[in-house]
């Protein structure tokens, strides 16, 4: 098996990280991985902002807000736990890339061909990480969703969408799941 097809296979989610510092070398090779994506009619339609201290801090009375009501909603026996958890969340990770697509109202065909250009650049600054040893999370949830977000990120949520944080370190565990076989998700045709 060659060396990128073992890149795509063992790649796996990682939801914890070391808290060695990931290089400014490896994150300018994946955001160039994620820029040689492909696009139909050269739109290039992702937008990728790596997180600093500053702008994670500026989220924290959000995420506070947010995982105060969800815990009152499921009636948790430890508030303070479950919004210092929500909180470490998003001030831990070595690296947090908010990745965008632009939004094109007027045209939703464009707008879906687009949405899936980003993932695919999305999924190039995965795999340039994790071949550089590097673990990532793609996470989604009511952070990512929040005009406070787009406001910090300094966007406007009528013109881009977020579709995602990716969380990036070095792993500390690299959990171990299963797939669907080739046969299960595959269909030859005469
Ligand atoms: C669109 C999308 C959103 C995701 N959101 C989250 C998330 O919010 N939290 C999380 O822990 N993982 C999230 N994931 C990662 C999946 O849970 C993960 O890919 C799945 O468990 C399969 O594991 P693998 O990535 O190791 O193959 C997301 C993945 C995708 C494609």
């Amino acid at each position: 098996m060659s060396e990128v097809q073992d890149v795509l296979n063992s790649r796996r989610t990682v939801y914890k990280f070391t808290k060695q510092e990931v290089e400014q070398d490896k994150i300018n090779q994946a955001l160039l991985a994620a820029s040689n994506a492909p696009c139909h009619k050269h739109t290039h339609p992702w937008k990728f902002f790596i997180m600093g201290n500053l702008v994670r801090q500026e989220l924290i009375p959000t995420i506070t807000k947010l995982a105060n009501e969800k815990s009152q909603k499921n009636k948790s026996p430890d508030l303070a736990k479950d919004v210092q958890r929500a909180v470490d969340k998003i001030i831990l990770p070595p690296v947090i890339i908010a990745v965008a697509s632009k939004k094109t109202p007027s045209d939703d065909f464009r707008e879906k061909e687009d949405y899936a250009a980003s993932v695919c650049a999305l999924q190039n600054l995965v795999l340039s990480f994790w071949d550089n040893g590097i673990g990532s999370q793609w996470t989604t949830g009511a952070i990512t969703r929040h005009e406070e977000t787009y406001s910090a990120l300094g966007i406007d949520s009528n013109k881009w969408e977020i579709i995602g944080f990716v969380k990036s370190g070095y792993p500390a565990a690299i959990p171990k799941i299963s797939k669907l076989s080739v046969d299960e998700i595959s269909v030859y045709l005469d």
